[in-house]
């Protein structure tokens, strides 16, 4: 039986590489990103295999950026929200996020909230967007919770605790725009995820390229610790 494609989890790196390439300023590679997103999302929605999709947006680190980018990836979130809500009714995908929101401007977190109530009945991909999002904090947060509650800690409580459980461990976890490495990124749940590492830059990645991804990942033998 081949692997099955169910979760997929992209880090989404390479915007300010892309524009500056073409001699523009950082964010222009941001605004082309969030379109390549609503490409990935679409195509994602109408594929048989893929369930949820991650994408890792803004990771808590992402603060230390300069004030201007950092104000100007809030305003694009909003907008993108706002804006493709239809987007999300008509392909039938339902919004979720992980992270901690409490760190977001009141009217960004009212537009998350209205778009995940809008299509919280939607089944044919969940769309999770990490805004805020660090596995590290994620975790100290579930082990304060079962902390706080008196639980006892144990691998099953844990994992019931940490937000991003819910959307299940990570089949394929990409990362584009060259780097190697993890960044923070639903360290959990990608105990056993196959990694895949490209150079495109993500304004550059396309279906075509999650197609040959997943082509890849059905080759791969999981082992998952057995033999
Ligand atoms: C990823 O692209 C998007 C965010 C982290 C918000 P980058 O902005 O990190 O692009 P590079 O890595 O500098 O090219
Ligand atoms: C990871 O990219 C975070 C997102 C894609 C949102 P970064 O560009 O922030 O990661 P580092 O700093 O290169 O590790
Ligand atoms: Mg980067």
């Amino acid at each position: 039986m081949s692997n099955i494609a169910r979760h997929i989890a992209i880090i989404m790196d390479g915007n300010g590489r892309w524009a500056s390439e073409r001699g523009l300023k950082r964010v222009k590679g941001h605004e082309r990103g969030a379109e390549v997103v609503r490409t990935m999302t679409t195509y994602a929605s109408n594929h048989p295999e893929i369930e949820v999709l991650t994408l890792y947006a803004f990771s808590t680190e992402n603060w230390k950026r300069p004030k201007m980018e950092v104000d100007f990836l809030m305003r694009l979130l909003s907008n993108y929200l706002k804006n493709e809500l239809k987007t999300y009714i008509e392909q039938e995908v339902r919004f979720e996020t992980i992270g901690d929101l409490s760190r977001f401007s009141p009217a960004l977190r009212k537009q998350i909230e209205i778009n995940k109530e809008e299509t919280k009945h939607f089944t044919k991909l969940t769309q999770v967007l990490a805004l805020n999002y660090g596995s590290h904090d994620e975790i100290t947060r579930a082990v304060k919770s079962l902390c706080e509650r008196r639980e006892e800690i144990t691998v099953e409580s844990l994992e019931n605790a940490i937000e991003s459980s819910k959307f299940g461990p990570v089949d394929i976890l990409i990362r584009t725009g060259g780097e190697q490495r993890l960044s923070n990124f639903l360290l959990w749940q990608s105990a056993y995820a196959e990694l895949f590492f490209t150079q495109t830059l993500w304004p550059d990645f396309n279906p075509d390229e999650l197609e040959s991804i997943i082509e890849a990942f059905k080759k791969r033998h999981r082992r998952f610790g057995g033999i």
